[in-house]
């Protein structure tokens, strides 16, 4: 299967048309400096179509997880910003992404998640492609019960394959297939991460299926989750609670370079315990960091968690200009922990701690929406101390999009 590569849509002039550029150049500054992202990049419906291009069909992103469809044939379809893509469990349990549209006259193939017996058939004509991707039936196509014809090829026709990897169950694309190969891309951050897990413990996470999933819908850019979930300066006044319990100055800041990742870290992790029952944890995590919790966006659409006993992936499906999706998925260390009976409460509690703190910062993100409409914002300034890694955030959109 030939992987696709659609050519490039838009160019620098274009952009020039939506936004000032110095805007642009002027947050890519130090940080004493630099102002963050102009408002046009959080309202502007032209500069939506220009992201797309630059940030969500350039860059290695986030379209779901692979224990979302745990069986062969399993498929779902996902719409990002209007482009259509199918996910689909291959036979030999692999994961395989291709645009969602039949090759012969156009019709989208998928429109729920569903299992598929054999083929992904289309309803127009049933065209029929294998889980390959391989166009395998045309019925009739020359005439009634002829279901060859001389003068078609089917080797061109068939199913468009994305690029695609999963990793820690994450699935990742890269639609424009032009970024360098996932496995030197992630490498920085599982170097950093390798004193808590290395490539064996990776594969020891189970999701939850009881509470293994929730999802919330926020108003507002995609971008303002990842800005917030990058620091810690908000901690005194979004969540008061956690605050008590681990602080500011309990957290430190990542940076990761070259910089495609960013975020906070805690040392004053304390795994959740009911009676004498805790989750299973990580065998060769670094034990003089035993409290230690990472929280690093990657950019640009994945928030993930790690902690000795838990593992989450905080995903974002941009819906429109003002809407976005958070997908929280949570992972225990073996199959007890994820899904034995044990342990269920302690997984309910688990989940409800995260979703009552993800469901705190809605108002901070989506408050951050309604200011970018004021004509009088200039992208702001930033805490030269405490917002380090969303700066790079910032930084990191910026560059991508010149
Ligand atoms: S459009 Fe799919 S078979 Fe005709
Ligand atoms: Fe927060």
């Amino acid at each position: 299967m030939v992987i696709f590569s659609m050519s490039q849509k838009f160019t620098n002039s274009t952009l020039s048309g939506i936004l000032e550029i110095d805007k642009l150049k002027n947050v890519d500054m130090p940080i004493e400096n630099a102002n963050g992202l102009p408002n046009e990049c959080y309202t502007n419906a032209d500069y939506l179509d220009y992201e797309r291009e630059k940030i969500f069909c350039n860059k290695w992103i986030v379209i779901g997880v692979a224990s979302s469809i745990p069986n062969p044939g399993d498929a779902r379809p996902y719409n990002l910003l209007g482009i259509p893509l199918i996910l689909v469990r291959d036979k030999d349990r692999g994961i395989k992404v291709f645009h969602n549209v039949c090759s012969h006259r156009g019709f989208k193939l998928i429109d729920k998640p569903c299992t598929l017996k054999n083929v992904i058939r289309c309803p127009y004509h049933s065209w029929s492609y294998d889980f390959k991707g391989n166009l395998i039936a045309t019925p009739h196509i020359g005439g009634l019960n002829n279901h060859q014809s001389e003068k078609f090829d089917k080797n061109k026709s068939n199913l468009k394959e994305v690029k695609s990897k999963v990793w820690m169950d994450i699935i990742f694309v890269n639609i424009n297939s032009n970024e360098i190969e996932f496995d030197d891309y992630i490498k920085p951050l599982e170097d950093r991460w390798s004193s808590f897990i290395n490539k064996d413990d990776q594969k020891l996470i189970v999701h939850s299926n009881d509470y293994g999933y929730f999802n919330l819908d926020v108003n507002c850019n995609w971008k303002f989750a990842i800005e917030n979930y990058c620091e810690s300066y908000h901690l005194p006044t979004i969540h008061p609670e956690l605050n008590k319990v681990s602080n500011i100055n309990d957290h430190y800041h990542i940076q990761g370079l070259p910089n495609r990742f960013a975020g906070q870290g805690s040392k004053k992790y304390e795994q959740p315990v009911k009676g004498n029952k805790k989750f299973e944890t990580f065998p060769n995590w670094d034990k003089t960091k035993l409290k230690n919790s990472e929280y690093i966006a990657l950019f640009p659409n994945v928030m993930i968690g790690l902690h000795i006993d838990h593992f989450y992936v905080y995903w974002l499906e941009p819906l429109a200009m003002d809407k976005t999706r958070e997908h929280m998925q949570m992972y225990y260390i073996g199959n007890e922990s994820a899904n034995g009976e044990e342990l269920k409460e302690l997984r309910k509690e688990n989940s409800r701690f995260w979703k009552d703190v993800m469901i705190e910062d809605i108002k901070a993100i989506e408050g951050m929406q309604e200011g970018r409409n004021s004509p009088v914002y200039n992208g702001g300034n930033f805490s030269p101390v405490m917002d380090q890694p969303t700066h790079q955030f910032h930084k990191w959109v910026a560059t991508n999009l010149l």
